[in-house]
């Protein structure tokens, strides 16, 4: 699967981040690492101060503040978002712990080349607190999803799942750690995936 990758050029991300980060500095990594053949072209942020912006600028990789308070309308937001990743030539949406409902604006723009994360086994516990959700219901394994974006938030057809079982004790502050180790395993692995997904379809990657 990576071999018939490499052969191709570079796909080209865009990533959309709300605060600490952690996940798009796993892609960066795994693409500096020669694991994933991409260029992160673009990181777009919502929240001045987001620690994203900081893993950006260590990368060398532009980042720019679309601040969600500026934009009357959620699909002024996208809008805004689309013509900076025009301006940046970024084909792919990665949301990376994009903490704003999308619109199908945005979906639209990125035809099978937009994939969200999220900390559960999706269709389990979507929304905000997934891993508090996962908690209080008690179930014995949490886990994360990367799946490409409908409407629906946290919804869309699954591209890979990764499960982390509970420990007696646990909270949010233990468990979400370990769920996101296997995050920053999972979403380079899941981007490669989904490529190689398109170009057996015959779409664009
Ligand atoms: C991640 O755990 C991601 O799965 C979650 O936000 C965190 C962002 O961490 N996303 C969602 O809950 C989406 N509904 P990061 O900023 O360190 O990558």
């Amino acid at each position: 699967m990576l071999d018939g990758l490499r052969q191709h050029p570079p796909i080209k991300l865009g990533i959309l981040a709300s605060g600490s980060g952690s996940n798009f500095e796993a892609i960066a990594q795994a693409i500096a690492d020669q694991h994933l053949n991409a260029h992160i072209q673009v990181v777009v942020y919502n929240n001045p101060g987001a620690k994203a912006a900081d893993r950006a600028a260590k990368f060398g990789i532009p980042a720019v503040l679309h601040n969600h308070r500026d934009y009357a309308q959620r699909e002024d937001l996208d809008r805004a978002i689309i013509q900076t990743f025009q301006d940046y030539d970024a084909t792919w949406l990665i949301m990376a712990g994009w903490m704003r409902r999308v619109t199908q604006v945005l979906i639209d723009a990125f035809p099978q080349r937009c994939l969200n994360i999220h900390p559960s086994l999706l269709p389990s516990f979507p929304g905000t607190h997934a891993v508090e959700q996962a908690l209080a219901a008690g179930v014995a394994i949490a886990g994360c999803t990367v799946h490409r974006v409908e409407l629906k938030v946290d919804s869309g057809p699954i591209i890979m799942q990764a499960a982390v079982p509970i420990l007696p004790g646990d909270s949010a502050d233990t468990l979400h750690p370990r769920v996101q180790v296997q995050e920053h395993r999972l979403y380079p692995a899941a981007i490669a995936l989904t490529a190689w997904q398109n170009l057996q379809h015959g779409h664009k990657i």
